[in-house]
């Protein structure tokens, strides 16, 4: 049986952040869905080029494209894994397909993780986050900076600003986030499975309380 863990939050909570790195101490798999489909836009697959229009605006990309995406991860991981998805379920009818489609993959939600910032933190984190283009390592300028600035750590390479990380596309995706997502949140706590996580401290305490949640 395979173990599903959600990581829920706003744009800029810091999911991927702390998913990263507890799935790094834990051998979780972190399976970040804007992270695929931004692969998928740099690669020019079909599914990359349908989503580029939505994620430049900030809106979701169609339903179907993502729980065939999700459903075809979940497939093909080792029966045992625990697997962080990352940005997925986005909204309240990809939420009851996850319920739908897990079974077949023979996985199971074991909790939803709510990742709780004010938005003052957000657009903070928003504003300073950059990005490795080749890993897909995150920094912040000031909360996280890499060891030299605008390269990074890992690979060497040159930081770059996410394309929908400009201050109009940010609004937008706090708008769709209220009112697309924020229904996801009812969702799991209807359902027993919603932990709710303080994730206004530093990246190392928010990681310590999700790996203390699980
Ligand atoms: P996605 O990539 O999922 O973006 P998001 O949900 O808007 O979340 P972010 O990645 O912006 O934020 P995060 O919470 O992961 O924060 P991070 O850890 O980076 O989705 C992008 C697009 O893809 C969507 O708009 C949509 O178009 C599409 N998409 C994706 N999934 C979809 C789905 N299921 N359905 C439909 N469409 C979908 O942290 C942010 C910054 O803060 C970083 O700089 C970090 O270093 C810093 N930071 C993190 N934690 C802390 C901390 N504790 N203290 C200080 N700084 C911190």
């Amino acid at each position: 049986m395979k173990k599903i863990v959600v990581f829920l939050g706003a744009p800029g909570a810091g999911k991927g952040t702390a998913a990263a790195a507890v799935a790094a101490k834990t051998g979780a798999i972190h399976v970040s869905t804007g992270a695929m489909l931004r692969d998928a836009l740099a690669r020019g697959t079909p599914a990359g080029l349908e989503a580029k229009s939505y994620m430049e605006s900030g809106a979701l990309v169609p339903d179907e494209t993502l729980c065939k995406m999700i459903s075809e991860l979940l497939a093909g991981t080792a029966d045992g894994a625990t697997v962080f998805l990352d940005g997925f379920p986005r909204n309240v009818a990809q939420a009851e397909a996850l319920y739908a489609l897990a079974p077949a993959a023979d996985a199971q939600i074991a909790s939803a993780l709510m990742l709780d910032v004010s938005k003052e933190a957000l657009l903070e984190r928003l504003g300073g986050r950059r990005t490795c283009p080749k890993c897909g390592a995150g920094y912040h300028v000031k909360s996280l900076p890499p060891k030299k600035e605008g390269i990074c750590d890992a690979c060497g390479t040159a930081l770059v600003t996410r394309a929908d990380d400009r201050p109009e596309t940010i609004a937008h995706r706090l708008e769709v986030y209220e009112s697309a997502t924020a229904p996801v949140v009812g969702f799991y706590e209807k359902a027993g499975k919603l932990r709710r996580i303080d994730a206004s401290g530093s990246a190392a305490e928010v990681a310590a309380l999700v790996e203390a949640a699980l």
